[in-house]
């Protein structure tokens, strides 16, 4: 019999820093929902994913029946995408309070004393360091960040795992390299044949965050540092779910890292082949960051997202995220 090879297991995965053209949606027809306009970004085999929403007063906190509005979009849409909101970080948080009732604290992988924002409720996923300068290629944060540009889905490496991220510019984009690209997995799973759909209903997948790093930059995440590794064990979550919409979804990531009874090779094909069928051209869209305020909320039950990597090219990005912790029927996963 072959003894496996280990590193054969492992396969480098990277994605192109990719800049759809702009004006792809201006075919899109905006619907009055009550005070709010609601322009759908994808619509495809009778499936609405992503809008853009304007209408919203983010200068007072936000009165209870529109969060409850908004909520009930967030569920179809699965992305809501707001433009030059103004908010600063209190404000940033007090809305995601809004949506949940505990958010996920930054762990400060990069050391707390490197923290540019100070704020434990926010995770800084720009490309800035302390003393403004862009993040240093090939430092920690630079490899660390090569995961994000892998398609994910936030915080499935945790046991209660988290439903809504909140991401905001603070910065200026520029024009040329700064987008958000998402995946709808429910119209993904809608379309897989009924035997797959089978052979995937009762599986229950590890979710390990550094298998991702690892999967994205190896020579520096083949081996995390001990105090990484005890900050963040692996979590277990079952793959086919039902969404907040009531349709049923694929719960992945580039987190993903083995099917519960399978071998790891087995499991990173299955996962793999999932992934690569999630994100296809129809399933998904790119955001493109405008400017300063601009503002994207997405329910990680229901989709998938990615980063543009980093590159040597980059300009100056300033965007922060809340994370709201799940609190639905499926927030604890499974236990193994
Ligand atoms: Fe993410």
């Amino acid at each position: 019999m072959a003894v496996p090879n280990p590193q054969a297991q492992i396969h480098i995965r990277t994605y192109a820093n990719t800049c759809p053209p702009r004006h792809e949606n201006a075919r899109a027809v905006a619907v009055t929902v009550g005070s709010l306009t609601v322009t759908p970004v994808l619509q495809s085999g009778g499936s609405s994913f992503g809008a853009e929403v304007a209408g919203i007063d983010w200068a007072k906190p936000i009165p209870e029946d529109q969060v409850k509005q908004l909520i009930t979009l967030q569920d179809r849409y699965a992305v809501l995408i707001f433009r030059g909101t103004g908010l600063d970080n209190a404000r940033h948080i007090a809305f995601s309070q809004q949506l949940g009732e505990k958010l996920e604290i930054n762990p400060f992988f990069y050391g707390r004393e490197n923290d540019r924002l100070g704020e434990p409720l926010l995770f800084d996923v720009g490309n800035i360091e302390l003393d403004s300068s862009l993040v240093k290629p090939d430092s920690r944060r630079w490899h660390h960040s090569l995961g994000n540009a892998l398609w994910h889905t936030d915080s499935s490496y945790h046991q209660q795992r988290s439903k809504y991220s909140i991401l905001l510019s603070h910065g200026n984009p520029v024009y040329g390299g700064s987008w958000t690209h998402f995946a709808d997995t429910r119209r993904a799973y809608a379309d897989l044949p009924a035997e797959k759909k089978a052979e995937l209903e009762d599986l229950i997948v590890e979710h390990d965050l550094w298998h991702s790093r690892k999967l994205a930059s190896p020579l520096i995440y083949g081996n995390p540092l001990p105090h990484e590794l005890a900050a963040k064990p692996p979590a277990f979550h079952r793959l086919v779910q039902v969404g907040p919409d009531g349709r049923k979804t694929l719960y992945l990531a580039a987190h993903a890292k083995r099917i519960v009874g399978w071998s790891l090779e087995d499991s990173q094909t299955l996962i793999w082949q999932l992934i690569e069928h999630c994100t296809r051209e129809e399933y998904v869209f790119s955001m493109e960051w405008l400017g300063a305020g601009d503002m994207v909320w997405w329910d990680n039950r229901q989709c998938m997202h990615r980063a543009n990597p980093y590159t040597e090219q980059m300009t100056a990005r300033d965007v922060r995220r809340s994370t709201i912790i799940d609190d639905g029927r499926e927030a604890f996963g499974v236990k193994v």
